[in-house]
């Protein structure tokens, strides 16, 4: 069986994540989603637990799709799951030095670990979760970013105003 660790913060996760994971789940016979447990960003909008139940909600019309935290060196978590492959989405050039970076790293700290990258659906392209974030910070939502569930535990924690989707 085919499983791929599809790695991130998903603060909180966004439509281009989920487009992604959609589209992981149709080549892989299971995606993993690893969502990071010490994330560096000091003031996460969402906690752990919190961006754990969005994504599980988010992904439950996909079958092949599981969610776990994890914690610590992302390598290792890979092979914890009996995978050797990472996928990661690449929206512009600007992602591009980052991830490759990060691959081969990876690559190298592990003996054969391998990421691959899937292009970001250009309708996603600009959709970021710092953005989200940003805007939130002016309590301002960004409906086409993310899916309903996340805007409506944005609403209801009063991270955001709500908006006209939502009456
Ligand atoms: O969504 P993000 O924040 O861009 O995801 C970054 C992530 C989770 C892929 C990366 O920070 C990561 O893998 N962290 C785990 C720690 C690790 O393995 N670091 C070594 C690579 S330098």
């Amino acid at each position: 069986m085919s499983t791929v660790v599809y790695p991130g913060s998903f603060d909180p996760v966004t439509v281009g994540h989920l487009d992604l994971i959609r589209r992981a789940a149709g080549i892989f016979d299971h995606v993993v989603v690893g969502v990071l447990v010490n994330s560096e960003k000091k003031t996460p909008l969402f906690s752990l637990e919190e961006r754990v139940i969005m994504l599980k909600d988010a992904c439950k019309g996909i079958p092949n799709v599981s969610v776990e935290s994890f914690e610590g060196l992302l390598v290792d978590f890979v092979r914890a799951k009996g995978s050797d492959t990472i996928i990661r989405g690449l929206r512009a050039l600007m992602d591009f030095e980052m991830e490759l970076q990060l691959a081969q790293v990876n690559r190298i700290a592990s003996d054969g670990i391998e990421t691959l990258f899937l292009p970001t659906d250009p309708r996603y392209s600009d959709v970021s979760s710092s953005v989200v974030r940003e805007f939130a910070k002016y309590r301002k939502a960004l409906p086409e970013f993310v899916p309903e569930n996340v805007l409506k535990a944005m609403v209801e924690k009063g991270i955001v105003e709500s908006t006209k989707q939502e009456d």
